[in-house]
C-alpha cells in the first residue's frame, strides 16, 4: 500500500471523469466527517488530498493512483449535508455524488465516513439507500474516534448496527478510525488490499 500516492484527475462535473482503469475506491460522508483526512493517513501523505477546519474543502471529485501497476486508485468527494458553501453548491455536488456512486462500473467499493460523535444522519440513509440500488459493495467506517469515549462509541456502534441490519447490501461490520492516531488504518489498507485478489 505504501508507495508513490499521486493525484491524476480532478472533476467537478458527471461528464467529465477520468478514463475507467483499474479499481476505484470511493470515500463518502457528510462534510468534515474527515474523508480528505482519512486519505491521506492511509497513504501516508500528509497533504495528498486537501483538507480544512471549515466544511465545503472538497469541491470536486478528486483522484488518486497508487504505486504503478497496483490498478487501485483513491477518490475523495465532496461532502455532502451541509457546508460553508451556497445551497445551489451543496445541491450540486450531492447530485455529483449520487450520480457517481450509481453509475460508475470501475467503483469496487464505498467506504462511508460517519462520525463517531454524531452516528448516523438523514442525508447519510439517503447515501445509503443509492448504494443498495448500485451494485458497489459499501461499508461504514466511523471516524474521529479519538474525540469519542469508549462508552460513547460502544453506543453509537449498536445503534448503527441495528439500522444497517435494514440495508442488507452493507457489511454488517463496522471500521472504527483515527486519522490523527492512526486507528484502523491497518484494517482498513488491508481491506483494500483484499479488494484486489477478489
Ligand atoms: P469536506 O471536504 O469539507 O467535505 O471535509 P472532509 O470530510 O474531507 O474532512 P477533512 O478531512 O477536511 O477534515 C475536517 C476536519 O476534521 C479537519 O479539521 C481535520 O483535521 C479533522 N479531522 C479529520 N479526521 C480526524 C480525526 O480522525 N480525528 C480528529 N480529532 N480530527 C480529525
Ligand atoms: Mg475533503
Amino acid at each position: 500500500f505504501a508507495g508513490d500516492w499521486h493525484f491524476i484527475w480532478a472533476s467537478p462535473s458527471i461528464e467529465t471523469l477520468p478514463p475507467m482503469a483499474g479499481l476505484e475506491v470511493a470515500f463518502a460522508g457528510r462534510s468534515n466527517v474527515g474523508k480528505s483526512s482519512l486519505i491521506n493517513a492511509l497513504t501516508g501523505r500528509n497533504a495528498l488530498a486537501r483538507t480544512s477546519n471549515t466544511p465545503g474543502r472538497t469541491q470536486e471529485l478528486i483522484f488518486f493512483d497508487g504505486p504503478k501497476d497496483a490498478g487501485l486508485r483513491l477518490v475523495d468527494m465532496p461532502g455532502y449535508g451541509y457546508a460553508a458553501a451556497s445551497k445551489a453548491k451543496v445541491a450540486s455536488w450531492t447530485s455529483l455524488i449520487h450520480r457517481f456512486l450509481q453509475g460508475r462500473a470501475t467503483l469496487a467499493r464505498v467506504y462511508v465516513l460517519i462520525d463517531g460523535r454524531h452516528g448516523l444522519k438523514d442525508v447519510d440513509l439517503d447515501i445509503l439507500k443509492t448504494l443498495d440500488k448500485s451494485a458497489v459493495s459499501y461499508q461504514i467506517v466511523f471516524t474521529k474516534a479519538d474525540q469519542v469515549k469508549a462508552a460513547e462509541l460502544e453506543q453509537r456502534i449498536a445503534a448503527t448496527k441495528t439500522v444497517l441490519a435494514k440495508h442488507p447490501a452493507a457489511f454488517p461490520e463496522l471500521l472504527m478510525t483515527s486519522s490523527r492516531t492512526g486507528a484502523g488504518m491497518p484494517e482498513l489498507r488491508a481491506a483494500m488490499i483484499r479488494l484486489l485478489d477478489e
